[in-house]
């Protein structure tokens, strides 16, 4: 099958930044040909989505241009008709993962006729894997990337009507889309994206490559999507971003910090609002401040160490150092004495050390996390770190990998322990696939409580007593209004 290439994914141009080029703002695109139209008739689609929030954001919008196209959503891969892989780079073996399930279309794709294959999201926008795809794919006939969402009405259109393969990766951008079509997956909880991109380039990240230079959507808007989903009787929503607390950077105006955005979503009354992902180096004492000041801003926080070690810290461009997080979070708790606070970490840095392992275990076991992500380093082609040379082996990076999660494990037993006999407020979202008569969500502090209730709770916040708790979650009973 013939290529077209409108554009193949270019990590070099993605990481460099124009500041002097201002950020546009548009209105998506929507306009459905006839031709499209007509095509969609009876036809089904199957969207598989992985990696972050970001992700399963983009993906709602994605729904939503599918179905305003007519196409009906199957659970079945094989027989749909247009298969689309969101996919995620940050660590290879989200990568892995993607080539496995595509493997398993060969045989579809060959008998459904005009079969559409698509990967878009993070991968899409990189060069390797892209070129990965191009020969050991045939039947991948539209790529697409995290900037042209809005192109998929032409892009489909061109797949059929060109039977060639199209490649479409745009590799830089300085807009903002707005009036985006959703479909959100959730009726309780929604993310609202504050901001796209990211400008911090730690060394070892692929984000600022793959979702381009940092652009923030105006307090307005943002306002005016909280307050449309309170209408719709969303009970919380969780502001996103890849480093929140830049937020507003790019707008240079100094009305639009984070502090002030926060400050703005909580005054719509949503009964909860969350944040995430924090950046410790841009970290304002205000956000603290708001974060107190009103009820409906939750008590907790993500706030990624990634190291403990001020050498490694240096070396992945993190911009603070040991001591300046631990300030952090003791003025933190300061505020809200009994913040829920988690965190990521990455053991295996190329050349990390004993020492400088031990100083990220010592940081830990003086935080005292409810919760951690741990990841060991996944070298990702064309970041600094992917070029550092390591002498660690494999075996190491697995033996320290475990010996953080010890660490963590421990602290989050014991501070789940510690809610047992508490009163606490959760937001039902989940029927257990289990046992129908189990239910679960989430405290106001973000643990995950589980309570024996009827499903009609689900979307609504009730009061639960803990009377159990294992590490990562609760075991409640609910109590009568
Ligand atoms: N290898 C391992 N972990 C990574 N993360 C980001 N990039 C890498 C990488 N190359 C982790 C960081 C980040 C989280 C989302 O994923 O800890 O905070
Ligand atoms: Fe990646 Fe660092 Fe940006 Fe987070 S702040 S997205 S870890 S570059």
């Amino acid at each position: 099958m013939a290529i077209t290439i409108k554009s193949f994914p270019d990590l070099k141009k993605a990481g460099k930044r124009n500041y002097q080029e201002k950020i546009q703002t548009r209105l998506a695109s929507k306009t459905i040909s006839p031709f499209l139209r007509n095509w969609a008739k009876g036809k089904t689609f199957n969207l598989q989505t992985s990696g972050c929030q970001a992700n399963v954001r983009d993906s709602e919008i994605i729904t939503a241009f599918l179905e305003n196209l007519g196409l009906q959503h199957t659970d079945n891969i094989y027989q749909a008709n247009v298969v689309i892989f969101n996919t995620c780079a940050i660590r290879e073996n989200a990568e892995k993962k993607i080539y496995g399930e595509l493997g398993q279309l060969k045989q579809s794709a060959k008998e459904i006729p005009q079969k559409i294959v698509a990967i878009c999201g993070c991968m899409a926008q990189e060069e390797k894997p892209m070129r990965y795809i191009k020969e050991h794919f045939p039947y991948v006939n539209l790529v697409f990337g995290t900037h042209n969402i809005d192109s998929i009405y032409a892009l489909l259109e061109a797949c059929l009507t060109s039977e060639n393969r199209i490649f479409d990766v745009i590799s830089t951008t300085g807009e903002v889309v707005e009036d985006l079509p959703s479909s959100r997956f959730d009726k309780t909880k929604a993310f609202v994206n504050i901001m796209y991109g990211c400008d911090n380039f730690c060394t070892y990240c692929i984000v600022p490559y793959t979702r381009g230079r940092m652009r923030s959507r105006s307090i307005e808007e943002i306002v005016k999507e909280v307050n449309s989903l309170k209408e719709q009787g969303y009970k919380e929503v969780t502001l996103l971003g890849q480093n929140v607390n830049a937020y507003g950077y790019d707008l240079k105006d100094p009305n639009s910090t984070f502090d002030k955005l926060l400050e703005a979503v909580a005054q719509t009354n949503i009964p909860r609002v969350r944040y995430t992902t924090s950046h410790p180096g841009y970290f304002t004492e205000d956000v603290f401040k708001v974060m107190a000041k009103y009820d409906n801003i939750m008590p907790s926080l993500h706030l990624p160490l990634q190291s403990g070690n001020d050498n490694i810290l240096k070396r992945m461009n993190r911009h603070y150092d040991s001591k300046k997080y631990l300030d952090l979070v003791k003025m933190l708790r300061s505020y809200i004495p009994d913040v829920y606070l988690t965190t990521d970490i990455i053991v295996g840095f190329p050349n990390e050390t004993e020492e400088e392992f031990e100083d990220t275990l010592k940081v830990c076991k003086e935080v005292n996390y409810d919760n951690a992500y741990t990841f060991i380093f996944s070298p990702r082609d064309g970041t600094p770190a992917y070029y550092m040379p390591d002498d660690v082996t494999y075996e190491e990076k697995l033996k320290r990998f475990n010996r953080l999660k010890e660490v963590i494990d421990t602290s989050a037993t014991i501070s789940a322990s510690k809610e047992v006999g508490k009163i606490v407020e959760v937001l039902f979202d989940t029927v257990s696939k289990r046992d129908k008569t189990m239910i679960s969500g989430y405290s106001r502090h973000f643990r995950l409580v589980h309570v024996k209730g009827d499903p009609s709770l689900i979307g609504q916040i009730r009061k639960v007593k803990i009377i159990e708790s294992h590490t990562y979650s609760l075991i409640g009973e609910l109590l009568s209004e």
